[in-house]
């Protein structure tokens, strides 16, 4: 836990920094690289490519990172995101959530 708010904390200094140069650029290569295993559901774009897969793109951070810990514990459960949770660490997690919710989404009104 404790881990995971560092990781989360130094992910979240580096946006802050975002356009300062190379670091950020390398952090977010890891956290697409990271998510390259989501795409094949939830898109690279963070838009689901299936129909019953939910959007992530610009989804809170913190929702994301606890949706993900109660897959991984059981708490949460669906077999799919059950299976795919248990392989990710807490760093791999907020890698993820980090790159789906850094996702800019522009919502036009009807
Ligand atoms: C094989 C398809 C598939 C893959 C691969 C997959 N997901 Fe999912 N994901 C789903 C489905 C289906 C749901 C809806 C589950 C439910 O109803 O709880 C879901 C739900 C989620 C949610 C909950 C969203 C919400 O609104 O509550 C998160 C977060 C999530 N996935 C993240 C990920 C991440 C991160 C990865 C990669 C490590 C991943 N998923 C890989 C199919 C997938």
């Amino acid at each position: 836990m404790q881990r995971n708010k560092q990781a989360v904390a130094l992910l979240l200094a580096a946006l802050a920094a975002a356009g300062s140069g190379p670091s950020l650029a390398a952090d977010m290569a890891a956290a697409k690289a990271k998510a390259g295993q989501c795409f094949v559901c939830h898109g690279p774009d963070g838009v689901a490519k299936v129909p019953d897969a939910p959007n992530l793109a610009g989804q809170n951070e913190g929702y994301l990172v606890k949706a993900l810990k109660d897959y991984k514990s059981g708490k949460r459960e669906n077999e799919m995101m059950n299976a795919m949770a248990k392989n990710l660490s807490d760093q791999d997690i907020a890698l993820v959530a980090a790159y789906f919710s850094s996702i800019v989404i522009t919502v036009k009104a009807p």
